[in-house]
């Protein structure tokens, strides 16, 4: 070896030994796979056997796949989770919708892709259910050999909050959190958002018009876009006339629609059951008190640019089918600090570095926690009679 590739594969070795970085917990929140358009539109040109809203065979496989990805860093190379699924370790919840649960299912189906056998053959005749006469109960049981159930296939618990008390997964709902309302029609008051509806009205309006055939608001123009993303995601074509450039114009009314209500104040209020629940799995790992090591949120694109807002590092996007944000927390030598990644790309706080020391974070995230959510959510007015342009991002029965 010369002696410059010596000293580099000492110092290689050194900072090896040095950084002793290791992943102790995770949390990940994710959107559902591709899906079908939430509502059918008359002009649509897709076809959906699988039903409005819900998973389409495409999303189940890009949740399978994040699966995968999860199984390689968190269990083959952090080797932070056991193989094996374990209740232990491992908590999953879900918004009360099918294509949620399901895509978490799909995801942890490619996490834990080899499922458990029986601890004995012997069980083979043993582990049989009550019923009398199963349906060609020894075919199925040679079938299966010595495995609990086919393919692999590990079952995973999932738990749900029906919708209208969900303020951790679709906080920003009305349903959720009547504040929002009052806090929305605040926002239709400002100047910015008269002149992006003073514009809209002006141009992509009448041009919706002439191809739609339908005159909408501003936020159902957005609407609109989400359709079209779907049909262009599932390679059916739009309806004669809606050019990409129409669609862009359409898309950034719904990159608007799903943010101008986040005040410092909204954000919190869709926010602080998650950043708490981070906080409280964290603490539990740095205390040694829980076992939880893996926390998965299964949501929607409403949810996701609420955290990221909570955040304060939201860009306007919205959040495509299968993004993923994720919080590591790394134990460097006993400092705990935290490393946020959304898609695959990491995200520096505004005020720490990547990765954020613990303390540091937790106590960001305080900050801007609210500690009874259902309080603050009620109505401070609730004389007033509220007026305001629908925004379905608001709307729990057209989460996106
Ligand atoms: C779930 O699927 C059922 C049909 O099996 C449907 O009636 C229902 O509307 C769906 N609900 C949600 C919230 O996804
Ligand atoms: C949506 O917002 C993002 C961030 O501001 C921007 O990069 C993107 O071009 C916007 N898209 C449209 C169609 O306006
Ligand atoms: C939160 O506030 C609600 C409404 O005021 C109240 O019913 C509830 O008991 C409070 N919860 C906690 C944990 O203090």
């Amino acid at each position: 070896m010369s002696k410059p590739i010596f000293i580099l594969f000492t110092l290689a070795l050194l900072l090896g030994i040095i950084s002793g970085d290791t992943i102790v917990s995770v949390v990940s929140t994710f959107r559902h796979g591709a899906r079908s358009p939430i509502d059918k539109s008359s002009w649509d040109l897709g076809v959906w056997p699988q039903g409005y809203g819900e998973l389409t065979p495409e999303g189940y496989r890009q949740h399978y796949l994040n699966g995968k990805e999860m199984a390689y860093r968190y269990i083959e190379q952090a080797q932070l989770i056991s193989p094996k699924f374990s209740v232990s370790e491992i908590y999953i919840r879900s918004t009360d919708l099918n294509r949620t649960v399901m895509s978490v299912q799909s995801q942890l189906y490619g996490m834990f892709s080899n499922g458990p056998q029986l601890a004995q053959t012997a069980f083979n005749q043993k582990a049989v259910p009550p019923l009398l006469n199963v349906q060609n109960q020894q075919q199925a049981i040679t079938a299966l050999g010595e495995h609990a159930l086919p393919n692999g296939y590990q079952p995973v618990p999932v738990h749900v909050v029906s919708a209208s008390y969900d303020n951790m997964l679709v906080g920003s709902s009305i349903a959720a959190c009547p504040r929002m309302a009052e806090i929305l029609q605040a926002q239709q008051q400002t100047d910015i958002y008269k002149q992006k509806v003073a514009a809209y009205t002006q141009g992509l309006q009448k041009q919706i018009s002439q191809v739609f055939g339908i005159t909408v608001s501003y936020e159902v123009a957005g609407y609109m876009a989400d359709t079209l993303t779907t049909d262009k995601f599932h390679k059916f074509d739009w309806p004669p006339g809606v050019t990409d450039e129409m669609y862009y114009q359409m898309y950034g009314n719904q990159n608007y629609t799903n943010s101008y209500f986040y005040t410092p104040e909204a954000s919190s209020l869709a926010g602080s059951q998650f950043f708490q629940a981070i906080l409280d799995q964290f603490d539990g790992t740095i205390s040694g008190t829980s076992t939880r090591k893996f926390g998965f949120y299964s949501a929607h694109d409403t949810t996701l640019i609420a955290f990221l807002n909570f955040l304060g590092v939201f860009d306007g996007n919205n959040p495509i089918y299968a993004s993923t944000l994720i919080f590591e927390l790394h134990n460097n030598n006993n400092a705990y600090a935290v490393h946020i990644s959304y898609n695959g790309a990491s995200i520096l706080l505004d005020g720490c570095v990547d990765p954020c020391p613990y303390a540091t974070f937790k106590e960001m995230m305080q900050e801007k926690i609210i500690a009874n959510v259902t309080e603050a959510c009620q109505l401070q007015n609730d004389e007033a009679e509220l007026s305001y342009n629908y925004n379905p991002y608001l709307d729990i029965n057209a989460l996106s």
